[in-house]
C-alpha cells in the first residue's frame, strides 16, 4: 500500500511514494480546462476506509491510486443498493488557495442518511480528513482559478456479503475526485413530470441515497429527447406541489420574497439550498420555506435552481402539458445576485464572515 508523503508547488506536483518513487506532471498538461464540463476525468488518488465485521465504527483509512475497488457479488449495495453518495468542492481562487466548502455539513448529511440505511458512518473529523486528503493528493487537478472545480465523491457502501434482505455486514467508504466546470451549459429548460415521482413521504427522498437517481433515468432520458434540460418532479403525496430536479433544489422569485420547498423527508436537503437561504436573507429577501404549487412556479418572476455540482443556475422555461412560460435569466436577476455571492466566498474574492471556508493549502 502506497504511504504518500505530500508536497507541491503552483505548477508541478509532485507526489511523494514511501518507496521514494515520485509523480511528476505539469498542471498545464493534463487537461484541456477550457473544455470541462461534468464528465469524469480519473485522477491519481482517493480515499478508503473500511468498517469491518462485527465493528460499529470506520478504523483509520488511506489514500490509494485511483482505480476499481473488488466487491462480493453478494454485497449489499450491489444487491439491495445499501449506499449513499456526497458531493463536494474544492476550488482554487484568483490568489491560488484552495478552499473547500462547508465540508462538515457533507459528513453530518452522510451520518443522517446512514442512520436512514442503517449503516454506520464516518465521524465528522474522519470524514472532513478524508476529504482534505483527497483535494491535496489530486492538488495538480485542481482547476485553475474561474475553469472549475475539483468535485470530490465520497460514498458510504454495504460491501459485506448479504443473501437475505438485511444491513451489510460490512462497510466502505471511498473519496474520489474528478476535475468538472459546468453540470449545465445554458439556464434550465425543465419539463414538468406528472407520471413519475422522486420520492414519497416515509422513502427515502431526503437522504442522499444512491438509490434516488436511476430511477429517473427514463423520465429524464424522455425530456432530453424533446429538447429539454432537466425534469422537475412535482410531490407524490398530491401531484400538484414542485419538489426538485433530479440534481438540485428549486427557489422562486416572486417580489422581494424567495419561496422553496421545505425539506420534511421528500426534498433533498441541500448545502448549496442552505446557504443560498442564508445569503438571501443576508441580502434582504423575504424567504419562505412551504409547499409551492406548480401555478407559483407559473406565475413567478423568477425561478433558480441549486446544487453542489450546479451551484445556482436560473431556470430559463418551464413546460408542463404543452405550456411553455420563459423567464427572466439575464443580468440583474436575483439568481445571479445569489450566484456571485456565494462564487465569491467560495473563491475567496468575498470575505467568508460565517467560518464556511476550510482552506487546505
Ligand atoms: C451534487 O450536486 O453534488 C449532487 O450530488 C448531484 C449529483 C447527483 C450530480
Amino acid at each position: 500500500m502506497l504511504v504518500l508523503l505530500r508536497h507541491y508547488s503552483r505548477h508541478e506536483s509532485d507526489v511523494q511514494t514511501a518507496n521514494g518513487a515520485s509523480i511528476k506532471a505539469e498542471e498545464n498538461d493534463l487537461c484541456n480546462w477550457d473544455g470541462l464540463g461534468f464528465s469524469l476525468t480519473p485522477t491519481d488518488y482517493m480515499y478508503l476506509m473500511k468498517c469491518s465485521k462485527g465493528e460499529s465504527a470506520f478504523s483509520q483509512g488511506h489514500l490509494t491510486p485511483y482505480g476499481n475497488i473488488e466487491l462480493s457479488p453478494s454485497s449489499g449495495v450491489l444487491n439491495y443498493g445499501q449506499g449513499l453518495l456526497e458531493g463536494l468542492k474544492a476550488s482554487r481562487g484568483d490568489d491560488n488557495r484552495i478552499r473547500l466548502f462547508r465540508p462538515e455539513q457533507n459528513a453530518l448529511r452522510m451520518q443522517m442518511g446512514a442512520k436512514r440505511m442503517c449503516m454506520p458512518s464516518p465521524t465528522t473529523e474522519q470524514f472532513v480528513g478524508s476529504i482534505k486528503q483527497t483535494a491535496l493528493a489530486n492538488k495538480r487537478w485542481i482547476p485553475p482559478p474561474g475553469k472549475g472545480s475539483l468535485y470530490i465523491r465520497p460514498l458510504l457502501l454495504g460491501t459485506g456479503p448479504i443473501l437475505g434482505v438485511a444491513p451489510s455486514p460490512e462497510y466502505t467508504f471511498l473519496a474520489y475526485a474528478s476535475p468538472v466546470g459546468n453540470y449545465f451549459k445554458g439556464p434550465l429548460n425543465f419539463a414538468v413530470e406528472d407520471n413519475v415521482y422522486r420520492a414519497i413521504p416515509g422513502g427515502t427522498g431526503g437522504i442522499k441515497s444512491i438509490t434516488n437517481y436511476s430511477p429517473n433515468y427514463k423520465a429524464i432520458s424522455r425530456a432530453k429527447a424533446k429538447g429539454f434540460t432537466d425534469v422537475l418532479f412535482l410531490d407524490g403525496a398530491t401531484g400538484k406541489n414542485i419538489e426538485e430536479g433530479t440534481a438540485c433544489n428549486i427557489f422562486v422569485v416572486k417580489g422581494n420574497t424567495i419561496s422553496t420547498p421545505p425539506t420534511k423527508g421528500t426534498i433533498l436537503p441541500g448545502i448549496t439550498r442552505k446557504s443560498i437561504i442564508e445569503i438571501a436573507s443576508w441580502l434582504g429577501y423575504q424567504i419562505e420555506e412551504r409547499a409551492i404549487p406548480l401555478e407559483e412556479l407559473i406565475n413567478a418572476d423568477e425561478a433558480f435552481c441549486t446544487g453542489t455540482a450546479i451551484t445556482v443556475k436560473p431556470v430559463g422555461s418551464v413546460t408542463y402539458q404543452g405550456q411553455r412560460v420563459e423567464y427572466k435569466t439575464a443580468e440583474g436577476t436575483v439568481s445571479e445576485k445569489l450566484y456571485r455571492t456565494l462564487t465569491g466566498i467560495q473563491t475567496g474574492r468575498i470575505e467568508d464572515n460565517m467560518g464556511w471556508i476550510v482552506e487546505i493549502n
